[in-house]
C-alpha cells in the first residue's frame, strides 16, 4: 500500500504489508502474527516524524488505539488516560474544552498521543515530561504490556529511552497525563508568545489565550502540512560548550544561545542555517521554508531521497562554516 498519505512529508513510498490496529488486543494479536515474525517492523503514528527515503520491505502497523478517559481526579486536577492513536492537537483541543492546563503551549504541534513522549515534544518553555504521569507499552517481543514511569522514560531533550535503548522494543498504546483543574501553571516564558498575549491585550491571561497565542505563532513561522509536506523541525538544537560559543561569539556577534545549567550553551539550528544561505532555498520540489530555516519542505511531488541530500548538504555546510554538527530529529527510513 502506499504510505503517502500517512506521513506529513507526503513522500510517496510503498510498504509491502500493512495492519491498522485500534485496540491493544489487535496490536498484540498483529505482534504475534505470522508476518510479524517473518518481516521488518515498522510502528506508525501520525507519520510527522519520518522521512521515507524508499518503499519499506516489511509489516507497518498503524496505531489507531483511541479514546480518552479519566483514570483518577481530585479537585486540583486530573489524570487522563489518552490512546497513543489520537491527534495531539485534538486532545489539546479537548483538554481546553475541559478547562485543563498543562500542555496549552503544545498546541498545533503534529502527530499523535503515542508519539509525544517518544521524543518528549517541547515548544514554547513547555515539554511533555513535565505533565507526563506514565505510559503503556507493549513489548514487542513478549506481548506483555509494561508500565513507564516518568522516571523510566529517561525523557531529556527531544529525547527518550524509546529512541534509545528500548528503541525498537515497544509500542506505546496509552499515556496518561496530570493535568490541573485549577490554579493553572502558566508558561508565558518564551518572547515570543509574551510579544503576542501583549498584541491580543491578554492581561490576564488563560490557557486557552496561551493556546491561541501559540496556534498564531506556529502559523505565522511554520507551513501547514496539510498544504506543504514538512516534518517540523528537521534538525535538533545543537548545545555547544561555553568556550566554543564565546569564540564563535567573536566572529558572529550576532550568533543566539540560551544557556544551560551545565555550562554549555544550546545554538538555535535554524539561525546556523539561514546564515548558510538556505532559508528559502528551493529546488525543483523540495526546499528550506521560507519562514524558518530549520524546516525542510516537499512542495509536491519531491523525493524523500533528495531531501535527504538536500539535509546532508546543510549539515556540510553548518559544520564547514561554524564546527557544529548539526543531528537529525526527524527518524529517517
Ligand atoms: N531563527 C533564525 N532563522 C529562522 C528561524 C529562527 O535565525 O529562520 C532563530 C532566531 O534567532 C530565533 C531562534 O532561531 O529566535 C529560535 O527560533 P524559533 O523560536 O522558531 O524556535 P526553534 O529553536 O527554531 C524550537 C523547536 C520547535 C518549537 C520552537 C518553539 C527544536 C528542534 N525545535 O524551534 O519545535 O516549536 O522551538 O519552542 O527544538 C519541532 O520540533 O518540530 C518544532 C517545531
Amino acid at each position: 500500500i502506499s504510505l503517502k498519505p500517512l506521513n506529513t512529508f507526503g513522500l510517496e513510498a510503498k510498504a509491502k504489508l500493512f495492519v491498522e490496529v485500534s485496540t491493544i488486543d489487535e496490536l498484540r494479536e498483529a505482534l504475534a502474527s505470522d508476518e510479524a515474525r517473518d518481516n521488518e517492523i515498522m510502528i506508525l503514528g501520525g507519520g510527522s516524524n519520518i522521512l521515507l527515503t524508499q518503499d519499506f520491505d516489511g509489516l507497518v502497523i498503524k496505531n489507531s488505539i483511541n479514546g480518552k478517559e479519566v483514570i483518577h481526579e481530585t479537585e486540583d486536577f486530573v489524570l487522563a488516560k489518552i490512546g497513543a492513536g489520537e491527534n495531539w492537537h485534538e486532545f489539546v483541543r479537548y483538554a481546553l474544552d475541559q478547562e485543563w492546563g498543562g500542555i496549552e503551549n503544545l498546541s498545533l504541534i503534529p502527530g499523535t498521543v503515542g508519539a509525544a513522549p517518544m521524543q518528549n515534544i517541547g515548544a514554547y518553555g513547555v515539554e511533555i515530561k513535565e505533565v507526563f504521569e506514565y505510559l503503556e507499552a507493549v513489548n514487542i517481543e513478549s506481548g506483555d504490556i509494561e508500565k513507564f514511569n516518568k522516571d523510566q522514560c529517561r525523557f531529556g531533550y527531544r529525547e527518550s529511552i524509546f529512541k534509545n535503548k528500548a528503541k525498537g522494543k515497544y509500542v506505546i498504546a496509552y499515556v496518561v497525563l496530570k493535568l490541573t483543574k485549577r490554579e493553572h501553571q502558566l508558561n508565558t516564558s518564551y518572547g515570543a508568545i509574551y510579544q503576542t498575549l501583549e498584541e491580543m491585550k491578554a492581561k490576564k491571561p488563560t490557557i486557552r489565550d496561551i493556546s491561541d497565542a501559540v496556534t498564531k505563532i506556529r502559523q505565522s513561522k511554520l507551513p501547514d502540512p496539510a498544504k506543504i509536506g514538512n516534518a517540523g523541525s528537521f534538525f535538533k538544537n545543537p548545545t555547544i560548550d561555553k568556550i566554543q560559543y564565546e569564540e564563535l561569539k567573536t566572529e558572529y556577534p550576532d550568533i543566539p544561545g540560551y544557556e544551560l545549567p551545565d555550562d554549555n550553551v544550546k545554538v538555535p539550528a535554524a539561525w546556523l542555517i539561514e546564515q548558510c544561505g538556505w532559508k528559502g532555498v528551493q529546488r525543483g520540489e523540495i526546499g528550506v521554508h521560507k519562514n524558518q530555516a530549520l524546516v525542510l519542505v516537499n512542495y509536491g511531488g519531491g523525493k524523500g531521497s533528495d531531501l535527504k541530500a538536500l539535509a546532508e548538504e546543510i549539515k556540510d555546510s553548518v559544520i564547514k562554516k561554524f564546527g557544529i554538527e548539526l543531528n537529525q530529529e526527524v527518524n529517517i527510513i
